[in-house]
């Protein structure tokens, strides 16, 4: 009886300590103050600890360098960002600002800011017109991080890409807010690739380039209520720029806004791909427009600055896509466009009740179809394939 007792106390302590006491790892520094050493000191010992354990970076302003919080660690950490946490102005040459790499069990939170101060380095940043240009920090890197929470944070005015997630399984990203003006370049919201099992929810988006772009590799996204813009919109790809890529499966976005961004809904492909992958299950529903310009465009020929052979097809194949109830404004003519690959037509594409007005002198709108046959249900405004280049079903003579 007596050991009995024993055993359950000691349990019900275990359990009493482990939610009273994970221990917190509070970052020290005056306002104002570098905290980088301090948080990764803080990190390291919450990621050495046995049990899970948080890092709190308490309400201020922080100067933060470049850092990377880089596990495995023994249990799960938490790090919760009060404050606000600002990158130093000029970083040319470095790729990264923040990263959080490695990690299995990770939650981040606590409604702060990362500031990336991008102001300086728009001006120098010539990446999206050359191949060759000078790298700008990436504000949050998330690489191989598993089975993790991101909520109630704010990137802003990042120097390039505000989040990039590469390789993470099972990661959750609610609550967002990105910000950066609409001539910021190269500035995209979340880019991921080869991931696994990705939400985004709930979280808005303002920025000067992609809202969410997809790259290759990713499986099982899932996109909700989020809004975007100002931006490029939401894109799947650019694929088929690089050799080794990997096949894109499963992207749902639905219920999500897009105001006044440059394209909408987008799926995009180099022409002569220095590879053959497929991207199949491409879903998008219940997405509202406002003066959206290319609402729909699905480009197999995406070729910016004429940086590729435009004579050679794509050989990235599209499968199973669907856009249904996608109503609003368009800022363009070009309401939907379906430029498929002439090499490999895409196949299985649903457009649903689509309704895509357009106000403006050169209308009205008009929806386009090349080596594309859309299975149509429901009600299409503008009417399907009438406005434009020819209708070639798949397997017609190219
Ligand atoms: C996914 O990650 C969350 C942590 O955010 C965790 O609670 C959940 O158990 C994970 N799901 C699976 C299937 O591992
Ligand atoms: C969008 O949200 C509405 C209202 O919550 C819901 O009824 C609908 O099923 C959602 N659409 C999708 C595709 O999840
Ligand atoms: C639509 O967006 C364009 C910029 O793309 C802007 O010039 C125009 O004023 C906007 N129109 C409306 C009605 O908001």
């Amino acid at each position: 009886m007596g050991s009995y007792f024993g055993i359950s106390t000691i349990l019900v302590l275990c359990l009493l300590g482990y939610s009273a006491n994970a221990e917190v790892f509070r970052v020290p520094g005056a306002p104002g103050s570098d905290i980088t050493q301090a948080l990764l000191k803080a990190f390291t010992s919450a990621c050495q600890a046995p049990a899970p354990s948080q890092v709190l970076i308490p309400k201020g302003e922080y100067k933060l360098g470049e850092i990377a919080m880089t596990g495995p660690c023994k249990s799960p950490v938490e790090i919760t960002l009060q404050g606000t946490v600002k990158a130093d102005g000029n970083m040319q040459g470095k790729e990264r600002w923040v990263v959080f790499e490695k990690i299995n069990g990770f939650k981040l939170n606590g409604g702060g800011i990362f500031d990336g101060e991008g102001n300086a380095a728009w001006r120098t940043n010539n990446c999206h017109k050359t191949f060759e240009c000078k790298k700008l920090p990436i504000s949050l890197r998330f690489d191989f991080v598993d089975n993790a929470d991101i909520r109630d944070i704010t990137s802003m005015d990042s120097k390039n890409f505000h989040i990039n997630v590469i390789s993470g399984k099972n990661m959750t990203f609610d609550n967002i807010k990105i910000s950066a003006p609409a001539e910021s370049p190269n500035t995209d919201g979340i880019h991921l690739g080869r991931c696994d099992g990705v939400k985004i929810l709930n979280s808005k988006i303002a920025t000067g380039d992609d809202c969410i772009s997809v790259g290759d590799g990713m499986k099982n996204l899932l996109v909700e209520k989020v809004v975007c813009g100002p931006g490029h919109g939401i894109s799947v790809g650019s694929l088929g720029r690089y050799g080794f890529e990997e096949d894109v499966a499963g992207v749902r976005v639905v219920n999500c806004t897009l105001v006044g961004t440059d394209n909408g809904l987008r799926i995009k492909t180099w022409p002569s791909a220095k590879c053959t992958t497929t991207a199949s299950g491409i879903h998008f529903e219940d997405i509202i427009l406002q003066n959206v310009s290319n609402p729909i465009l699905i480009d197999q020929e995406y070729c910016p600055w004429n940086q590729c052979n435009k004579q050679k097809p794509s050989t990235i194949k599209l499968v199973d896509i669907s856009f249904r109830k996608i109503r609003g404004t368009s800022g363009n003519k070009d309401a939907v466009k379906l430029l498929c690959s002439k090499g490999i037509p895409c196949e299985n594409v649903e457009i649903g009740d689509i309704n895509i007005e357009y106000k403006g002198a050169d209308g009205p709108p008009t929806f386009q179809c090349s080596n594309v046959n859309p299975k149509l249900v429901g009600t299409q405004v503008p009417k399907a394939c009438s406005g434009g280049s020819a209708v070639m079903a798949p397997g017609s003579s190219s």
